[in-house]
């Protein structure tokens, strides 16, 4: 039996009337509808705008500390629901159960480390070049903040972005992927349960180009915080522009891992199996280059093989499994897409690029881990966000050709270098165009309290989480008192 995810709108749950549904199905057996939601039309969405927007004033007016407790009561909250929902994630975005509680618990991180923001949210004092004057700033809500979140992290990503805007004063409408409605729903359940006042916290469901598309572009929304793939960013970046709505974009990547020849060999190859084929390649920070010195080429993409071939395909509900299925077919279908274009331009198939089937998992959407080596820059498995458990291996000869190799990309995400040689690591942190680097551990992990975000196409110059998150979610107010009692010009005002 399938659930009913609803609306939450001026805290009431709603189903609208006359609303057609969408249907969240199980990704490891499609036959399976998990949940079925409102495909939310503009007035709907003019509804959850017009009560964020009416309980602004009264929840921008709450002392941050007070706003910290009620995000810290729903961090206690998804503690306490931790395991239901990771299970709920692996049946509706398919996941493994471990990967769930991760999910969930960087979601409890962010609410420990926002709450703790309302005690801080500072701001400057600055000297003044005038006598008798004091100059400061301030943090600012931005106001109504529309949130339109992906599937890939169905709790992790609403939370990120959800206690952000909440400990800085804004209120928000969530727009969650339909394919995950049911995560959503019961994410902000755990927010109702917190006791957010009515019309602080918004949830609307549908399509992207029926809820989504009305909620981006609707007047009296202030920001729009976006993570997605770049085709859709595109859209909503030029949406805002017309009308001068805060945006913030966060999308693709092609996160290169480099494998220098003096490296820790095992280490690195943990690290490539883990930033490869865990969440099956469905992170914005999966590794789906590998840059490995010639030197050690053979053995260590022989060892690589063995153990990617060895890696359990399953639901991610059955805690055995290692590598999860893709989320829904048009995924499915985008994956073997890139597999024939890789055999197509030249690259070496060396393990995968089929249907996993078997064991029940034909009606699922499981793909074999799927290696290709022999790939060069001009080819589309280089350059182009696969988002499925595929990995692309290049030789190189040298710490430049792999830094040069690196930043030959439109994104620049995350990346990752292997290296014993402390200068090499330096160097590559220094050279590497990419928002994340990590040194002698995999592209994927990142963690709440760093900035997170990418250059190049990835993003338009924001960084979520760590304290930069809050950048995006507040506008600086600067205040000057003149306390001389008298007219006082700006240097620049006299002579
Ligand atoms: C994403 O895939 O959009 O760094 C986010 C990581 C996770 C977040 C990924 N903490 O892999």
């Amino acid at each position: 039996m399938s659930q009913r995810a609803r609306n939450y709108i001026d805290g009431r749950w709603e189903w609208p009337d006359g609303c057609r549904a969408i249907e969240s199905r199980n990704p490891a057996d499609w036959r399976e509808v998990v949940a079925t939601a409102p495909d939310s039309p503009a007035p709907v969405v003019e509804r959850a705008v017009a009560a964020a927007r009416a309980a602004f004033p009264a929840w921008r007016r709450t002392p941050p500390p007070r706003r910290g407790q009620l995000v810290r009561q729903a961090g206690e909250i998804l503690s306490r629901e931790k395991e239901r929902l990771a299970h709920l994630i692996g049946h509706e975005m398919g996941k493994p159960l471990s990967e769930g509680r991760g999910d969930v618990q960087e979601a409890i991180d962010m609410a420990h480390l926002a709450a703790g923001e309302g005690r801080r949210l500072y701001g400057d004092t600055v000297p003044s070049e005038l006598p008798d004057k004091l100059c400061l700033t301030f943090r600012e809500p931005v106001g109504v903040c529309g949130l339109v979140t992906p599937w890939n992290f169905p709790t992790a990503i609403p939370a990120w972005k959800g206690f952000h805007a909440l400990i800085c004063g804004n209120t928000f409408v969530l727009k969650p992927a339909e394919d995950v409605p049911l995560c959503a729903t019961e994410f902000v359940r755990c927010l109702e349960e917190a006791g957010f006042p009515p019309g602080v916290v918004n949830l609307v469901h549908g399509h992207g180009a029926l809820t989504g598309a009305a909620l981006v572009s609707h007047p009296d929304v202030d920001l729009i915080s976006f993570t997605g793939s770049s085709e859709v960013g595109a859209q909503i970046g030029a949406t805002c522009a017309r009308t001068h709505t805060n945006v913030s974009l966060e999308m693709g990547g092609k996160n290169a891992q480099v494998v220098l020849a003096d490296a820790d060999l095992t280490l690195a190859l943990d690290g490539v199996l883990w930033g490869a084929f865990g969440t099956a390649g469905q992170r914005c920070t999966a590794t789906s280059r590998l840059l490995l010195d010639r030197s050690v080429y053979d053995d260590f993409l022989q060892q690589l093989c063995d153990r990617a071939k060895n890696l359990r395909i399953g639901p991610g509900t059955d805690p055995a499994t290692e590598l999860c299925p893709l989320v829904n077919e048009p995924q499915f279908r985008r994956v073997m897409e890139y597999v024939a274009a890789g055999t197509r331009e030249g690259a070496r198939l060396v393990i995968g690029g089929r249907r996993a089937s078997g064991d029940g998992r034909e009606h699922g959407w499981f793909v074999e881990p799927t290696i290709f080596d022999g790939v060069t820059p001009s080819m589309r498995i280089f350059r182009e966000e696969i988002f499925g458990p595929v990995l692309s291996v290049t030789a190189i000869d040298s710490l430049d050709e792999a830094v040069r190799l690196v930043n030959d990309s439109p994104y620049g995400l995350s990346s990752c270098v292997y290296t014993q040689d402390v200068n090499a690591a330096l160097r590559a942190t220094r050279e590497i165009d990419a928002g994340i680097v990590y040194v002698n551990g995999p592209t994927i992990g990142a963690e709440v309290q760093l900035p997170f975000g990418g250059v190049k196409k990835t993003g338009n110059g924001h960084r979520e989480a760590g304290r930069t998150g809050l950048d995006i979610f507040t506008e600086w107010k600067t205040v000057f008192i003149d306390y001389s009692g008298r007219l006082q010009r700006a240097q620049i005002d006299t002579d």
